[in-house]
């Protein structure tokens, strides 16, 4: 296969450019200009697609950005009541679309397979609803949903919508300290979880997991009365590898018996604009995750917007998002997004090398999906195990690829467009964050030239921009800091509890602006490259990880006395996780104690956040305030041969110590 010129400018087809809503350049910066010059105008426009009970009686938008003037606020369509539900699903069915598949659902094993229609869709949330209702959930209580990625998931975020209840969906891979300690954060008054689900062969204890965590709910003084278990393994044939599922008739109750008895009728509560939807945690560079919250009616017309262009989605389009619904990328394109545009999905509750490393194509011929988005981290995966997986399947079903998550290095990027797409299909890297709701720079299908490895061009009414250390703006080409100009209906509206972090998290850095946390270049023609976290996260397979999350995790361990976490470059994950520690006095670092280490931050966070290597230290480098110097281990991780300016170290000896540890492999495992 001849490699392509990576430096070179991929044109949209005409193919493509024939169906698209936004068919060249300039049309796409026609409305660009049109969409900064009177954001309100453009996005009013837009939320008249949708229904409003009432339309909004207060500014269309209000906001404040600069901390210097007041608090920082973002309020879109104020005063406008809706449902979000309603506007997904029961609009649909209303207009004659009761018959279309909403989803498809496959789990792990290829012959587990579901599908909905809007109209029996509409009437399981009606009545899961109607469940939740009868177990005290109220408008603006807290639902933690603990589950698979399933249709009845979907079903339990929709139903809280509903009802104007708050869903926290917490992803399943998560343990059971870090589903306490997000339950209890967030104050939810009812879980729903699933018996449990499998990766491959391996079984995932949801419940065991659920159970446990209720138990530490209940020992720390915050009591969770109900839960609500689905009985995802009906349709597995792996019965043998299911140990017993913990269960207490005192506040454990069957998702079978409950939706069998509940009414299929249930009146949509009507909420404001600025009513909180969901709340999605995320990690925080202090260690304690932040309770991301966004809000019912900008979250709906960003996320719907998104859907229908940066994916050209067209109803006969059948569309695959492999994100799982505990992430942003499930809640804004499984679930909203994609309901929003009436769409049909398949969403999938397994993994794409289980029973082998076809899996995702044979998805995509059997299902005939047309638009497959995935992460960099899946597609490195596939495409280490070799080409002849994809090209045993046709894949002539597909228009369009996405990725998102993570930067997609060019060879990653041009495997994912001559192999997969088979050169026919466009790559939409989807730059975004939980914070953003959707994505804010991304290409358009029929419109923008891609070049591989950058997101492109801001999505309409975004203003990104770069500043350099000081916030000083860079104007046109150059790298720094990635901030972003103005609000746009998505933006997270606060971390849930805990405004003043919201503030000095996103607006503080670089006051004026949104400070996204990463750095990017922009090219000669306005192009964004993304570069990576600037802060204390590490992007592991994906899943965004602070480091103080696993140091904290560290410094449990009973022979730990210090603790620093920093990530290297890994070919397949993106990032891998190095641990430094210190031992306290009379600990010898041995096997147990790195296996005991390693189930420690399993146990503690997950198994995604498990180190790839631990290096046992007499001391850490640190500066005149105590403060670790992260970015020194950083460089040796990556054996760097510049360290930078090292003078402020107590101890300048300790990096040829280092060195020695990490160079000479004195990795005793
Ligand atoms: C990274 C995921 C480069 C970035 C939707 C961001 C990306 C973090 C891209 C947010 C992309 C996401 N190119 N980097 N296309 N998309 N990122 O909150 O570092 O889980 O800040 O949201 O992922 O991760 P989160």
């Amino acid at each position: 296969m001849k490699s392509p010129d990576l430096s070179s400018v991929y044109s949209p087809s005409h193919a493509i450019q024939n169906r698209a809503y936004v068919a060249s350049l300039d049309e796409y910066l026609k409305i660009y200009s049109g969409a900064i010059e009177d954001p309100v105008q453009f996005w009013e426009k837009i939320s008249k697609q949708f229904f409003w009970k009432r339309q909004p009686t207060g500014p269309f938008l209000n906001y404040n950005f600069d901390l210097q003037k007041g608090p920082i606020f973002i309020k879109w369509m104020e005063g406008g009541l809706t449902n979000i539900c309603y506007n997904l699903v029961d609009r649909h069915v209303q207009d004659g679309y009761g018959d279309k598949i909403a989803y498809y659902w496959e789990g792990n094993e290829p012959n587990e397979q579901k599908q909905i229609t809007y109209q029996a869709l509409l009437k399981d949330i009606c009545k899961c609803a109607n469940v939740l209702k009868s177990l005290g959930i109220q408008k603006g209580d807290r639902v933690a949903i603990y589950m698979p990625t399933t249709i009845e998931a979907i079903v339990v975020m929709l139903s809280c919508a509903r009802i104007g209840a708050i869903h926290m969906v917490v992803f399943a891979g998560f343990s059971a300290d870090a589903l306490t300690e997000r339950m209890i954060d967030g104050k939810a008054k009812l879980l729903v979880t699933a018996d449990g689900t499998f990766r491959g062969t391996k079984f995932v204890p949801l419940k065991s997991i659920a159970t446990q965590a209720l138990l530490q709910c209940k020992a720390t003084g915050h009591p969770i009365n109900h839960c609500i278990v689905f009985n995802r393994l009906q349709t597995t044939k792996q019965t043998e590898h299911i140990p017993d599922i913990p269960w207490d008739d005192a506040i454990d109750h069957s998702w079978d018996a409950l939706m069998a008895s509940a009414s299929d009728l249930c009146e949509p509560e009507w909420v404001d604009a600025e009513d909180p939807l969901f709340i999605l945690y995320t990690s925080g560079s202090t260690g304690k995750p932040k309770g991301i919250l966004h809000t019912s009616g900008g979250y709906l017309i960003y996320a719907a917007t998104l859907f229908k262009y940066a994916f050209d989605y067209h109803l006969e389009d059948i569309f695959f998002c492999s994100g799982d619904l505990g992430w942003i990328t499930g809640h804004t394109f499984n679930v909203y997004g994609a309901l929003a545009c009436k769409s049909s999905s398949l969403i999938f509750d397994g993994i794409p090398t289980y029973p082998d490393g076809g899996r995702f194509w044979d998805l995509i011929d059997r299902y005939q999906v047309t638009t497959f988005y995935t992460a960099p981290t899946a597609i490195r995966t596939l495409m280490r195990l070799g080409s002849s997986y994809v090209t045993k399947h046709s894949r002539a079903s597909l228009r369009i690829l996405g990725s998102v998550g993570e930067p997609i290095d060019p060879s990653t990027w041009s495997w994912f467009y001559q192999v997969v797409g088979a050169k026919r299909c466009p790559i939409i890297d989807t730059f975004w964050q939980t914070e953003t709701g959707a994505p804010i720079i991304c290409p358009l299908p029929g419109a923008t030239p891609l070049k591989p490895g950058s997101a492109t061009l801001p999505f309409w009414g975004i203003v990104p921009t770069i500043v350099d250390d000081d916030g000083v703006e860079i104007i046109g080409e150059g790298q720094g800091h990635l901030v972003i100009k103005n609000p746009w209906p998505g933006i997270a509206r606060t971390i849930d509890g805990d405004h003043q972090r919201f503030e000095s998290t996103y607006f503080k850095p670089y006051n004026g602006y949104y400070y996204t946390g990463d750095a990017a270049k922009r090219d000669a023609d306005g192009y964004f490259w993304i570069i990576g976290r600037t802060d204390d996260m590490l992007n592991s397979s994906g899943h965004l990880i602070s480091t103080a999350e696993i140091e904290s995790a560290l410094m449990q361990h009973p022979s730990v006395a210090e603790a620093a976490a920093v990530s290297a470059p890994h070919a397949i994950k993106g990032e891998s996780i190095h641990c430094f520690i210190v031992l306290k006095h009379q600990s010898v670092y041995n096997q147990i104690i790195e296996t005991e280490i390693k189930s420690l931050i399993r146990n503690r966070l997950g198994a995604f956040a498990v180190p790839d290597l631990i290096y046992p230290l007499p001391a850490l480098p640190k500066v005149g305030s105590g403060k670790i110097m992260r970015r020194l281990l950083k460089k040796i991780v990556r054996q760097e041969i510049h360290l930078g300016d090292t003078s402020t170290l107590v101890d300048e000896n300790i990096i040829e110590q280092l060195r020695a540890f990490t160079l000479n492999k004195v990795k005793i495992f």
